[in-house]
């Protein structure tokens, strides 16, 4: 068997912990000290495509759309958006670490087909809050897979973007008729409320990590109407 090979580490802000980066083969891993399991594995991307899939279905030919992504991960949710979009949208896509960035301009790159490099891409690196906060109807849809769900696991500040002030936040940032669709390990019936009681309609679909099997998530699919 191949080892696995330590690539890079990096710190989660706020004594949030380290992430390792390996490799083995063709395959990439990035693993959370503390955390038993990997947080990602480049082989694993079903619901991170999916999260894309049903919060851009609305705005396929729509031209001009705004998108952002929470955060960049190994670039999937990126790459699935820009699948949806036609070639006159926007992806902004926010990552709290350089170091993802960086490891995503380098050979991990090429598992989502470098989503990085399509000029319709835009980086901000920094929290993804920085960019819900101005209260103008700005995105047609808003993607986040920042956590393990509306519980913030691996960055406690990421509470904020699940709470009622960062859901009104993110309610006013969408446009008419946006979609606000959030990657989730499990189910939250108190979630789901929370956000009908913002005023979204609210639809939570079960999608498996990779197509046909392996773990049930959640997606909370949220329509500004
Ligand atoms: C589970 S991964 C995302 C996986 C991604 N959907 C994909 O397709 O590979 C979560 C990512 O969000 C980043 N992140 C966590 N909190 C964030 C925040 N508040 N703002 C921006 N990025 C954040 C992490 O550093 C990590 O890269």
């Amino acid at each position: 068997m191949i080892p696995w090979t330590l690539l890079g580490t990096a710190q989660i802000p706020n004594n949030g912990g380290e992430l390792k980066f390996s490799q083995r083969g063709d395959e990439f891993s990035i693993r959370l000290s503390g955390i038993r399991g990997e947080l990602m594995n480049s082989r694993v991307f079903n619901s991170e495509k999916v999260l894309s899939e049903l919060g851009c279905a609305h705005i396929a030919n729509k031209d001009n759309a705004q998108v952002l992504v929470g955060g960049l991960g190994m670039g999937y949710t990126l790459a699935a958006a820009l699948k949806a979009l036609n070639s006159a949208s926007q992806v902004t896509v926010a990552e709290l670490i350089p170091e993802v960035v960086t490891w995503n301009e380098g050979p991990l790159g090429n598992c989502a087909k470098n989503p990085l490099k399509d000029p319709r891409t835009k980086v901000h690196i920094g929290d993804v809050k920085q960019l819900l906060v101005c209260n103008t109807p700005t995105f047609d849809a808003i993607l986040l897979d920042v956590d393990n769900g509306p519980e913030g696991l691996t960055h406690s500040d990421n509470n904020w973007l699940y709470s009622v002030a960062g859901l009104e936040a993110i309610f006013n940032m969408l446009q008419a008729n946006g979609r606000l669709a959030i990657w989730s390990a499990g189910p939250d019936y108190l979630f789901s409320v929370r956000l009908k009681n913002i005023g979204f309609k609210v639809e939570t679909r079960i999608v498996r990590s990779r197509p046909g099997k392996g773990s049930k998530h959640t997606i909370f699919l949220a329509k500004k109407l």
